[in-house]
Formats: C-alpha cells, sequence, structure tokens
C-alpha cells in the first residue's frame, strides 16, 4: 500500500481535523504544517513534535513539497492556497468549505482542481457520517413520500460558515431539484465576524427549488431552539412522514406509515471520522483514476446559496440562480405595508 505524504496549510479547528484524521490513517504521513500565529505553530509542535512548521504556505511548499495538502485556512484565503498548491505535483487536494468566500472564488478553485485533472475532498461532515447517510438514503428512496419542506433552526452559527454545511445537506437530499431562487434577510446588530467574515447576528433564509422544494432555514448568535439542550434541529417533512434529527449528533426520529408512533435510530458509527472519510475517498480515487466531483459540487452549489442569500438581504431583493448569470434589480419605490395613494402606478393585485 502506498503511504502519501501530506501538509496542513492552517492548524486551528479545521486543520486540526485533517491533521488528526492524517496521522490516524495508515495511508498517509503528515509531515508539514503551516500556521501564520507562531502560538499555532508552538501548540502544533507540542501535539506533533516530529513533523516541520512553516509560518507561511508559500516556505512549506518550497521547503517540504507533498502528495497531498489540506486547505484549512480562513474561506478569503482558500483560492492563494489551493491555486498555489495546484504547482505542486500533488495525488489529491482538500479544501475546506466553504471553498472560498465568494462563488467565484469557489469556481476557480473547482475549475483548476479539475483542470489539473485532481481527486478533490471538501469535508462536509453531514455526507460521511452514518446517520446523516442514512438519513438521505431513507429520504432518496423516498420513506417520506416526496419531501417537501427542511426546516432548521441553528443556534450560534451564520449562513457561510455552518449553513453551508446544512445548505450542502439540504443540496444532497434533492440531487436532481437544482434550487431556482434565495430570499433571506440578515440583521447585524451586534457586527459579529467568525473565521475572517462578518456574519449576520440573525438571518432567516428561503430556498425553492425548481420542483418547489422549500427550505427554511434560521441561523444566528441567539437561535431559540425547541428542544433541551441542543444547538441544531433538522425537520425534514415529506408528503407521508418526518424526520428530525440534530446536525452531527448521530441520532434521529423518523415518522412515517411504518413508524406512525415515531422510531429513534441511533446507527452505529464509523470508527473513522468524517475527515479521514473524505481523505481515504479522495486518494482511493487518486489510485482508481475514477474522479468523482460530485461533492466539491454540491459544496459550491452551497456556496452559491450562501451568497444568494447575503445578496438578497443586502439588496433586498429575490435571487434567481444560476448565481452567475444574476445581477440585482434597482430597489424599486413601492414600501409593502404602507398606504397605497390611488395613484403612481403599479399592479392592481385584485386581479388575481
Ligand atoms: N469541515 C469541518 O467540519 C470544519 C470544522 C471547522 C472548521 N472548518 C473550516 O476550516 C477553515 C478554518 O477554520 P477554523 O475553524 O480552523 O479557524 P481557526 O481560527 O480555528 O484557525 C484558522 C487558522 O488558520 C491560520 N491561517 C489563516 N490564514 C492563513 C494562511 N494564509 N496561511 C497559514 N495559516 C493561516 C490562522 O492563523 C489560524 O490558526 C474554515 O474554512 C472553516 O470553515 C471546517
Amino acid at each position: 500500500m502506498q503511504v502519501y505524504t501530506a501538509s496542513v496549510i492552517g492548524g486551528g479547528m479545521g486543520g486540526r481535523l485533517s491533521m488528526n484524521a492524517l496521522v490516524v490513517s495508515p495511508r498517509f504521513r503528515l509531515i508539514a504544517m503551516a500556521d501564520l500565529r507562531a502560538d499555532v505553530r508552538k501548540h502544533l509542535y507540542e501535539m506533533n513534535p516530529n513533523i516541520k512548521l512553516y509560518a507561511s504556505h508559500k516556505d512549506l511548499f518550497a521547503d517540504c513539497p507533498t502528495d497531498v495538502v489540506c486547505v484549512s485556512t480562513f474561506p478569503p484565503s482558500h483560492r492563494e492556497v489551493t491555486l498555489d498548491a495546484l504547482k505542486l505535483n500533488l495525488a489529491g487536494i482538500l479544501c475546506e468549505k466553504p471553498l472560498g468566500d465568494t462563488a467565484a472564488a469557489g469556481r476557480a478553485i473547482l475549475s483548476a482542481v479539475k483542470m489539473r485533472g485532481l481527486p478533490m475532498a471538501v469535508p462536509h461532515g453531514l455526507l460521511k457520517l452514518k446517520h446523516s447517510e442514512e438519513i438521505i438514503a431513507r429520504v432518496r428512496g423516498g420513506e417520506l413520500g416526496e419531501l417537501e419542506l427542511v426546516e432548521i433552526e441553528c443556534n450560534k452559527w451564520d449562513i457561510i460558515n455552518a449553513g453551508i454545511h446544512w445548505l450542502n445537506f439540504f443540496v444532497n437530499l434533492v440531487p436532481d431539484d437544482p434550487a431556482a431562487w434565495v430570499m433571506s434577510l440578515s440583521e447585524s446588530s451586534t457586527r459579529t465576524y467568525r473565521d475572517g467574515m462578518q456574519v449576520e447576528t440573525t438571518a432567516v433564509t428561503y430556498v425553492q427549488t425548481v420542483g418547489g422544494v422549500r427550505l427554511v432555514m434560521h441561523t444566528g448568535d441567539a437561535v431559540q431552539i425547541r428542544r433541551a439542550n441542543k444547538d441544531f434541529i433538522f425537520r425534514l417533512v415529506g408528503t407521508r412522514g418526518v424526520i428530525e434529527f440534530y446536525a452531527f449528533e448521530g441520532v434521529y426520529l423518523l415518522t412515517n406509515q411504518q413508524y406512525p408512533n415515531g422510531q429513534v435510530f441511533t446507527p452505529e458509527p464509523y470508527s473513522a471520522s468524517p475527515h479521514q472519510r473524505h481523505l481515504e475517498a479522495m486518494i482511493d480515487q487518486a489510485e482508481s483514476g475514477k474522479l468523482d466531483y460530485s461533492i466539491p459540487e454540491s459544496s459550491l452549489a452551497a456556496l452559491e446559496l450562501v451568497e444568494a442569500a447575503y445578496i438578497s438581504s443586502a439588496h433586498r431583493c429575490k435571487v434567481t440562480l444560476p448565481l452567475e448569470q444574476f445581477v440585482p434589480p434597482a430597489e424599486p419605490q413601492w414600501l409593502p405595508g404602507q398606504p397605497y395613494s390611488g395613484s403612481g402606478g403599479g399592479r392592481d393585485g385584485r386581479k388575481l
């Protein structure tokens, strides 16, 4: 079995998930990491005294090129670091979600990786955990009838940093039914920033697919969750059943014709972490030559929904997809909720 050398750029929470996965997997040998911060490098050294540490990705790539690179910096630098990594003689690349700080950056990254013909991992945890894999299979297999509504409550996190995982999960529930439009309102009263991005204090995001499936997602610093001790709830509502679950927690409740009183499922989790499973699936692709970009593509589709939500809020408009073709319209001089003067044009809403 070939063992692939690996490096990780960014030694924070995301980078450590890759670091731990590379250390325990027999298929990789972690040999180097880079982080801008000396205190983070010191901590990385204490955890892994045998790896080389660098203050920048450029120094690492010049001095210690590896077969696999994990890009785990903040979203605004994913494009630069990934494009620099692609100059190396790689077997595969991992780029953290969100692929970039904008959909354009995500698109540039994905198309550059495809041009190089390299396998790519984008480690959305819900796509590699046992319970969420089962949920996707049940929904796609029709156990809820036709999926009509996905409702998500997400406390303490925002649309771009955690919401992208949830939007990606939604995209994977309805893989043949792309989003048609997005409307969203973000308020910024606390001026919250997270992972190098300005984010909402509270937001509500609404997505409708071409086929009419709805997603409603409530995100922000203080979202009331209607279950004790939970920070996330997902409700998947179909014509003949409902699934409730709690993001990364390995349990779900299924209510349908077969389980009319609701059945709790707690499937045996995989022994390997989602990052390890993503990385090993990537290297399987490198070895077989059968490249599968469905996860990176679904991550890009989710990033488009993220950006569409923020554009919708900033411009008070409905954002139609694909995003590349969307130009925000001028704001109409019309305030819903105000009395109509009887003149000044408009559309007579009684003509139904
Ligand atoms: N897939 C997941 O489950 C998961 C979980 C956590 C974070 N993430 C992702 O990981 C990425 C990083 O987030 P985080 O939570 O680790 O943030 P973090 O603040 O914990 O760590 C980021 C680290 O990257 C370093 N850094 C930033 N820019 C750099 C650069 N250009 N070169 C080298 N080092 C750089 C910072 O100094 C910091 O130590 C984000 O894209 C985030 O969304 C993914």
